[in-house]
């Protein structure tokens, strides 16, 4: 099983790759557009909490008059002033379940709105980008890089607020109480700054790194899933145990390399933090005996340094999640940032449905990105007339596919020109290309659903009855009716419940339902036993009276009736004409053809 290795492979290289040039913050700021929408609401709960830390700031001078005052004051003043730390006591509430409340709602709306912008994004990519990231993983930046967003949204940045608001609001109040004691906790500031940027840097890169492993681990195990039949006959589930095994360990030793630093961050942080709370103490405290100030403006000063300390700890821990955040946020942005090769023209034109050349290739030149060096389509020149049939036949590897690729613009081509009804398809919006088209691939894509809606998704407006005579056309409606549920039948993720053959009936029953000028086959009846594909035959037959047909067979009996022939190989057309023709003029044509006819 090279293939897992190989995805093993790509999933490192392109990790280094990763990690190279996402160290950029700006492209973080692609995340921050997404909190325009909620200004108010942002607003709004800055406000709520910029009155919650104002109201906790008040507490400690009233408790110091309350100490000062103790024995000297009426008990009137007494009653008076815990009356109003109750009903202080109940706006903090309120304020607090608001300020929740809003700042949660706020996380659960805008990461919602992240994984549909990234779901958009994704699903319009061309094939390439499918090369380059496994799709387990872009479903693990979809999901768990997302949580990982909400949590520090609708937790970390309300308490980072609330605590800078807290620390600056403390210190304030720290000065106004004593100059000198608040200059000796200042002294401390720096001493606990420094290792926190240190090590916030380095809790980001482990930060992503973690979310990368857990990707490539989401990647490797919905492959593997995927082909867990072929796995067990194989015989290769030990091995892939222990791929899934390694890589998940992997990833836990990156966290736990995260947690260490974590931790050793906050036991820093508590100590310089306490030691320099308790050395101030020390120094009032000796203040108060010497009767410099009173017994309250001490407790004032300590309540207002344990804010101030208590804030530095949670930003501390709020920063260390800010980074892990950051992690998960520069694998988003890559992600919407990540440019299609395929781009759409300026100014599309519209398609001239009347054009009497459907499709013309002149010298194209094509290559996959991943492998630039091997030319796939060599020097292509071909046309095809509106309503003809073009069959393309050759030996695999030849390029049959990749013609149907190119032209549907799944790949950039290098060189030449391809045009659809007489204009360049890069001159073309994508999908008014695409509606030109019904595609039969060659692995059918059938989904989760019905019978019906598979079929359906051809055109997805069609009317229940539409459906059915596409399945008739397509020698699919027998089968189907006798299945359990007839059309309503579950077919199970990607078709599982059906047979191969069957996938194919449904998928060219889906093309026949699209209604589109050129249909496009590839092995559309390979798997289909004589007389289903005699049925489709005659149907196709009928079909391409009215249209433009490309197909690709192995079968020479199913393209003998074509109206041109193009035989591949390597990337080249090595030879051209009708059935008749090309036998003729024997080489790769006749020869295949003796081939198929000696073997039936
Ligand atoms: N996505 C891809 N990236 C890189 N190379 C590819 C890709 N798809 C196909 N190729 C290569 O391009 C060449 C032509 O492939 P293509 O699928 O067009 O062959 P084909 O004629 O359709 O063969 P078959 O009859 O087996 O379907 C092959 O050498 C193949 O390895
Ligand atoms: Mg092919």
């Amino acid at each position: 099983m090279a293939d897992l290795k190989v995805s093993e492979q790509k999933a490192v290289s392109k990790n280094s790759r990763e990690r190279e040039k996402g160290r950029s913050i700006s492209s973080l700021s692609r995340l921050f557009s997404f909190f325009k929408p909620y200004k108010i609401n942002l607003m709004v709960a800055a406000s709520i909490l910029v009155v919650t830390a104002g109201i906790s700031l008040t507490f400690p001078i009233a408790i110091r008059r309350v100490v000062d005052g103790f024995y000297v004051g009426s008990p009137q003043l007494l009653d008076y002033y815990f009356s109003a730390a109750v009903g202080l006591a109940s706006l903090l509430a309120i304020g607090t379940a608001l300020r929740f409340y809003l700042v949660t709602r706020l996380g659960e709306r805008v990461v919602t709105d992240i994984r549909v912008a990234l779901f958009n994004k994704v699903i319009s990519m061309s094939p390439g980008f499918f090369e380059r990231l496994l799709t387990g993983e872009i479903l693990s930046r979809i999901t768990t890089d997302t949580t990982l967003i909400l949590s520090v949204v609708s937790s970390s940045v309300s308490l980072a607020l609330r605590n800078m608001l807290l620390l600056t609001g403390g210190l304030i109040f720290m000065f106004l109480t004593s100059v000198k004691l608040s200059l000796l906790v200042l002294l401390l500031v720096p001493v606990m700054i420094i290792p926190i940027l240190a090590m916030g840097r380095r809790l980001r890169r482990l930060s992503r790194e973690n979310q990368n492993k857990i990707a490539d681990s989401s990647g490797i195990a919905s492959e593997m899933l995927l082909a867990a039949s072929t796995i067990q006959a194989y015989n290769y589930t030990k091995w892939a145990r222990r791929s899934f095994n390694n890589i998940s360990e992997d990833s836990f030793k990156v966290a736990k390399k995260r947690i260490q630093v974590r931790s050793f961050m906050t036991a820093l942080i508590i100590f310089v933090v306490f030691v320099g709370i308790v050395v101030v103490l020390w120094i009032g405290a000796r203040d108060v005996k010497a009767g410099i100030i009173s017994p309250g403006y001490l407790v004032q000063f300590i309540i207002y340094s344990g804010f101030v300390a208590g804030a530095v700890a949670a930003l501390s821990e709020v920063f260390g999640e800010l980074q892990r955040a950051a992690g998960a946020a520069e694998r988003i942005a890559e992600i919407l940032n990540s440019e299609d090769p395929i781009q759409e023209p300026e100014n599309p034109e519209t398609l001239n449905l009347f054009a009497e050349r459907a499709i013309v290739f002149e010298h194209v030149i094509f290559c996959y990105p991943t492998r630039p060096a091997e030319i796939v389509l060599n020097d292509l020149s071909f046309n095809l007339e509106s309503g003809k049939t073009l069959a393309l036949v050759g030996p695999s590897g030849a390029g049959k596919s990749s013609i149907f690729l190119a032209l549907l613009r799944f790949y950039e081509f290098s060189d030449g020109i391809i045009k659809v009804k007489g204009k360049s398809i890069r001159d073309f919006r994508l999908s008014d290309l695409r509606d030109q088209f019904s595609l039969v691939p060659q692995e059918p894509a059938i989904f989760a659903n019905s019978v019906l809606e598979n079929i359906r998704f051809g055109r997805p407006e069609a009317s229940d009855q539409e459906v059915e005579i596409a399945a008739k056309k397509a020698a699919a409606h027998d089968f189907i009716e006798k299945l359990p549920q007839g059309y309503q039948t579950f077919v199970g993720e990607k078709g599982v419940l059906l047979s191969v053959g069957q996938k194919q009936r449904i998928a060219i029953a889906r093309a026949f339902l699209r209604e589109a000028p050129i249909l496009l086959l590839d092995e559309a009846t390979a798997s289909l036993d004589a007389e289903s594909e005699n049925a489709i035959q005659q149907a196709l037959e009928e079909l391409s009276q009215s249209r433009t047909v490309i197909v690709i067979a192995h079968r020479l009996a199913t393209v003998k009736r074509a109206d041109l022939i193009l035989v591949l190989n390597q990337g080249q057309i090595v030879s051209r004409g009708t059935h008749e023709e090309l036998l003729t003029q024997g080489g790769l044509y006749s020869r295949l053809a003796k081939l198929q006819f000696l073997g039936n």
